[in-house]
């Protein structure tokens, strides 16, 4: 038996001398100590040992055992250690090199958002914000807009409960404004705003530029002032700027603006569908009871308000067929406005 137990210990130490990679150390262990391992069988032949040779026997396979769990321990060490190195190595970043060159781009609609709040941070006007979810009270009520109205109904609107909703506008900031400032007001309001529509023209959420002008003695010839500036700058040159009456509960009168098609100057083309114009706001002079409610005296002051969308601004200035392709994030579509 002391011999098996010898040739055992030669025949291991063998083994795990010839182990080349840490997988041949595992395959190793198997065939010594695995169910099947050669030291395994040999250990099944102690029970025929005579039982007083059995503790010198019992001891010299366990000497052996150890000794062969402890090389093979240490060769498990070396080789794991070797293949994280070599991980490492594989794996290094020259951080030195210089990087891929794909710069960042503001997007489009931020783009048309910043030139149009300069032109009107030019015209004096102060850059305001407000929250996107809010009440019934500043999004209707306040702005005269009655029960009945359309904007209220389920179909456009998207209810967060009876009373809160995401806005639909952004003239609830005009009522927050009004409520909380004295005139004269002259303030610009960009944000996102929230509508159950969608199509190549709609978007459920779009953002809106909304205006508010509170002074003495505000007409529309103010309004159609700012507008000509906002509409040359914001095209070209050349571009006019025309009144169509329209209703809006919170304006009195109210206008719907539509600027000179600036593909064609007037002639009529695809994209004023022929009409040399093109629709890009609504807007008017604030209704006195709006002025009132919001406890701004009527007769002391008058002010005029617009509102417009930013995509479908964007979408006349560039030619973008569908509002849907600034939302996809193709870059493709996003490298043409860097
Ligand atoms: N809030 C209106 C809309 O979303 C636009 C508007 C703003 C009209 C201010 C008049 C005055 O359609």
């Amino acid at each position: 038996m002391i011999e098996t137990i010898e040739k055992l210990k030669a025949d291991g130490i063998a083994l795990i001398n010839d182990a080349a990679t840490l997988n041949d150390v595992n395959n190793v262990k198997v065939k010594i100590f695995g169910k099947n391992g050669d030291f395994t069988a040999a250990m099944r032949g102690l029970k025929d040992v005579p039982k007083e040779q059995k503790p010198e026997v019992g001891k010299a396979f366990n000497d052996v055992k150890v000794m062969l769990e402890g090389l093979i321990a240490e060769k498990e060490r070396v080789f794991a250690e070797a293949e994280k190195q070599a991980r490492i190595k594989s794996e290094y970043i020259d951080v030195t090199l210089p990087g891929k060159k794909e710069l960042g781009a503001l997007h489009p609609l931020t783009l048309v958002k910043n030139e149009i709040l300069d032109t009107f941070i030019g015209l004096g006007f102060e850059v305001k914000e407000g929250p996107e979810i809010e009440s019934d009270y500043y999004n209707f009520q306040l702005l005269n807009i009655p029960k009945d109205h359309p904007a209220r109904d389920m179909q456009d609107s998207l209810y967060i409960t009876d009373n809160f909703l995401l806005r639909t506008h952004t003239s609830p900031m005009q009522a927050r404004t009004m409520t909380t400032q004295k005139p004269p007001i002259r303030i610009v309001v960009p944000g996102k705003v929230y509508r159950n529509d969608d199509d190549a023209t709609h978007s459920p959420m779009f953002q809106q530029v909304e205006g508010l002008v509170v002074d003495k003695h505000i007409t529309l010839c103010d309004l159609k002032g700012a507008l000509e500036v906002f509409a040359k700058r914001l095209f070209d040159e050349k571009t006019k700027v025309r009144f169509r009456p329209s209703y809006f509960p919170f304006t009195e009168p109210s206008v719907e603006v539509d600027v000179s098609c600036s593909i064609c100057h007037g002639k009529g083309c695809r994209v004023c569908k022929g009409t040399g114009w093109i629709e890009i706001l609504g807007a008017g002079i604030v209704n006195p009871a709006v002025l009132e409610a919001c406890g701004i005296n009527s007769k002391e002051y008058s002010g005029y308000a617009f509102g417009f969308g930013i995509e479908r601004i964007a979408m006349i200035k560039y030619g973008i067929p569908d509002i849907r392709l600034f939302f996809e994030n193709d870059k493709r579509f996003l490298e043409q406005y860097k």
